[in-house]
Formats: structure tokens, sequence, C-alpha cells
């Protein structure tokens, strides 16, 4: 896979902000340079008091002259951006880091956990728009923790709902709606949210269901740029560890040691 080189760093206006729940979306201006591929990321400086480090989100959306970044509360860097508001700056770098690969395997399916959900709406628009079938399957833990989010992204592509209280969708976590959809190697499947999660659902598969599977890997990032090597995730085949920022955040299933991943838990 192909790491794009072409980060910025820009001053951004949020021309809008939308509540969904336990997460906000933010909009901002980008410059016309500025095209993400599905699950890259922009690192978002909070603030500028003692938060020295910048903070990881995924591209949301983005059109031709505005992006967005969807902010589940994690801590004191996140509940600063959920106080944004249109017309504050948002200092941005990016995009950054591989985002993933579309398939030419015509079926594909998305397992998303909590914030999780965030590069999927982009992803399975490109993937609709070169025609390919995709379902995304979204596990969460009431039926009202994304506010409408569900409703606004079921208009668009096909999804469904796993909740923990059975309160929306079917009852279990999204592994369990997993199962129903009956995983095969004829599928494309792509991954994002909590590493347990991803721990499962690769216990879950076979070799075959390992190599048709992409990970978004949510790690704890400094620099972003891969220097730092803060972000650093096992390799597979030997004793190895690659950067979650820079050869990530998406992997193959098979480029990464689960077994040394579930180790450090
Ligand atoms: C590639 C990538 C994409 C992400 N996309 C999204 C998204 O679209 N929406 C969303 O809500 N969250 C996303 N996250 C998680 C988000 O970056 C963290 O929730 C956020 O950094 C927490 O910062 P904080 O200051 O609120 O929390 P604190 O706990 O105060 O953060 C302290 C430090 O830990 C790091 N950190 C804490 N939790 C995480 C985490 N889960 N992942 C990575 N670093 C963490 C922070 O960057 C910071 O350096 C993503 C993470 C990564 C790696
Ligand atoms: S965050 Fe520094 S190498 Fe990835």
């Amino acid at each position: 896979m192909e790491v794009v080189e072409l980060a910025e760093l820009f001053l951004a206006e949020i021309v809008e902000r939308r509540d969904f729940g336990v997460a906000t979306e933010l909009v901002f201006r980008v410059p016309p340079t500025f095209r993400p591929s599905p699950g890259q990321f922009v690192h978002l400086r909070c603030g500028d008091g003692g938060r020295i480090l910048r903070r990881p989100y995924t591209v949301f959306s983005y059109g031709k002259e505005t992006a967005s970044v969807l902010v589940r509360e994690a801590g004191s860097g996140s509940a600063w951006l959920r106080e944004r508001r249109a017309g504050d700056l948002l200092d941005v770098l990016g995009p950054l880091g591989r985002g993933f690969e579309t398939e030419d395997k015509t079926d594909s399916v998305m397992i998303a956990g909590g914030a999780g959900i965030a590069p999927f709406p982009l992803l399975s628009r490109v993937i609709r728009e070169r025609g390919g079938g995709t379902v995304i399957l979204w596990g969460m833990e009431y039926g009202e923790e994304f506010g409408d989010l569900p409703d606004l992204l079921a208009v668009e592509t096909e999804l469904r709902v796993a909740t923990r209280d059975g309160s929306r969708g079917c009852e279990g976590t999204v592994l369990d709606l997993a199962r129903e959809e009956g995983l095969t190697e004829d599928v494309a499947i792509y991954a994002c949210g909590p590493r347990a999660m991803l721990l499962a659902l690769v216990d879950s598969l076979d070799e075959a269901g390992r190599s048709s599977l992409q990970v978004s890997m949510e790690e704890r990032m400094a620099c972003g740029l891969g220097a730092c090597r803060g972000c650093a995730v096992p390799e597979a085949g030997g004793s190895g560890y690659l950067t979650a920022c820079r050869d990530g955040p998406v992997f193959r299933g098979e480029e990464l040691d689960w077994e040394r991943m579930r180790k450090s838990i």
C-alpha cells in the first residue's frame, strides 16, 4: 500500500458543529489540495495550554471546501474539541497515514465499534461510487448513544446496529451481527474500533478471512509522523514493530502479530 505524502499544516475555520449524542462533528474549511483517502487522519492541536501533543482524528467526511471529524469525548483534549463553535479556528496537520485500500471484491462489510464508525461513511461512499456493494455493522452501548447519526448514515448506505442493551437493532455486540452476516473470504472486511473488538474479530476469522481483513488501529500517538515510535504495533513474522501513524493506521490483518498485541492489552 502507498503512503500519501501530502500532509499540510493549516489553520481551519470551523463552519459548523453538529452534536450526535456522545460525539460532535466539527466541519472545517480545508485548502483545495486537501484530498484524504478513507481511513486517513488529521492531527489536531487541542488548545494552547498544557496539551502539547496533537490528537489524531479520522477524516469523517470531506467535500470541495470542507472536511469534518467526529469527536467522542475521552479526556481533556477531546473535551476541548467538543467545546469548539462555528468561527473558531482549528490547527490541523494532515491528512496523515495510510488509509484503506479498496478491494476488487464486489461485496464488503465494515465493522465499527463506537467512534470507530468514523472512517466508514467515506469508505462506503468510495466503494459505492465504484459500483461495489457494502454494509456497515455498527456496535454501540445503547440506541441513543450517537443521537440520530445512525438514521442519517442509513439514508446513504445499508447500516445495521447492535446495542448492548438491545434498545436499537440487534441485542449484543457488533461481532454477533458479523456472525449473522456470515463473513466469507469472498467479502472484503474493514474494521475500526477498540483493540479488544479487533482481537475478537481476528479470533473469529480463519486464515482466508484474515487475508480479507483491513483494520484501523487506534494507538496512542505523539508526533503522528513516524518519528517518535510512540505508536508502535507488533509486526507479524518476527519481533519488529510498525508505526500506526505512518505504516498505518490501516493494516492488513496478516501484517500484524495479534498474539503479541493480545499480551500488551
Ligand atoms: C488514527 C486514529 C484515529 C482516531 N479517530 C478518532 C475519531 O474519529 N473519533 C474519536 O472520537 N476518536 C478517535 N481517535 C481516538 C482519539 O484520538 C482519542 O480519543 C484522543 O486522542 C483522546 O485524547 P484526550 O486528550 O481527549 O484524552 P487523554 O486520555 O487525556 O489523552 C492523553 C493522550 O493519550 C492519547 N490517547 C488517548 N486515548 C487515545 C486513543 N483511544 N487513541 C489514540 N490516542 C489516544 C492522546 O492523543 C493523548 O496523547 C483516533 C485515534 C487514532 C490513533
Ligand atoms: S506517533 Fe510518533 S511514530 Fe507514530
